[in-house]
């Protein structure tokens, strides 16, 4: 284990995992360490306070680790401690609010940009702050959809339910105008097909993930398209550990279809979290 210098990923579930495939697909040289706090899942709708205290426990955990970065990829989490978050640790400590942001800046032609979150996430207004300070003149709306996450943490993604609920919930954006919708919720690329569905084909989706990686390259001095010729290789390959305070076979059930190799998965229940 200690030959390895991750890059912890960290979420309230399985949503992080989307950006994890990013970080390696881009950096394919790099070892992820995955903590996923499935049995407090969902973290949307709590108070910030409990948000701030179970974020801290997650980051506690995995900086028992050799870790080089740290990606809160939970927007929710990201909207309450991420700047805490940075005063605090000595290294690289990246969100995923505004590099979605930068992303939805960087595809929208008509400055009409919708955004779906966790009731918290919606509630800081961050993702309109990060818009709005990118492009001042730009439209931002924000809407909650609070049943989203746990279909996916139930891996009841593909079920006729799951498809009326995301056209339930979709239907305030008709009429808005949208040429963009910001997932800004890691969960969230796991509907995506649902959710382009229900919006269109005419509103771009907008992951974080992508730019997220990007950005975790950047911090890191990497490359974002993997090695080139003159790169040195990695002494050792890269190994990817996954931990989830919650069931062990669900996480893997979920992590295994939407990053397409077999994972190994370690339960850490909460009351084990601190122990080595
Ligand atoms: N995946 C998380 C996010 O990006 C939060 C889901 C939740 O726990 O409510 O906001």
């Amino acid at each position: 284990m200690s030959d390895h210098e991750f890059i912890a990923i960290i979420d309230s579930g399985v949503g992080g995992l989307t950006v994890a495939r990013e970080v390696m697909r881009q950096l394919p040289g790099e070892s992820i360490l995955y903590f996923g706090d499935n049995a407090r899942c969902p973290y949307g709708s709590r108070a910030p306070e409990e948000i701030q205290a179970f974020s801290f426990q997650m980051i506690e955990f995995v900086s028992k680790f050799p870790i080089k970065a740290l990606v809160v990829a939970c927007n929710t989490a990201t909207a309450v401690v991420l700047e805490e978050a940075k005063k605090r640790l000595p290294l690289p400590v990246i969100g995923v609010i505004e590099p979605g942001a930068r992303a939805a800046i960087g595809v929208t032609k008509t400055n009409r940009i919708g955004v779906i979150g966790t009731e918290t996430t919606i509630r800081t207004k961050a993702y309109e702050l990060a818009v709005k300070q990118l492009r001042p003149d730009s439209f931002a709306f924000g809407l909650a959809c609070p049943a989203f996450v746990p279909l996916v943490e139930t891996h009841r993604q593909h079920t006729e339910e799951a498809q009326k609920e995301v056209e339930r919930t979709l239907a305030p954006l008709q009429g808005l105008d949208l040429d963009t919708l910001i997932l800004g919720c890691t969960h969230y690329p796991l509907l995506a097909p649902l959710i382009q569905e229900a919006v269109g084909p005419k509103i771009t989706l907008i992951s974080s993930a992508e730019e997220t990686a990007s950005e975790v390259s950047r911090l890191l001095g990497g490359l974002t398209d993997g090695f080139s010729p003159g790169k040195a290789l990695p002494l050792f390959p890269p190994r990817h550990c996954f931990y989830t305070s919650g069931n062990a076979l669900s996480f893997q059930r979920i992590a295994e279809e939407w990053l397409g190799f077999p994972v190994e998965v370690e339960s850490r229940p909460l009351e084990k979290l601190y122990q080595s």
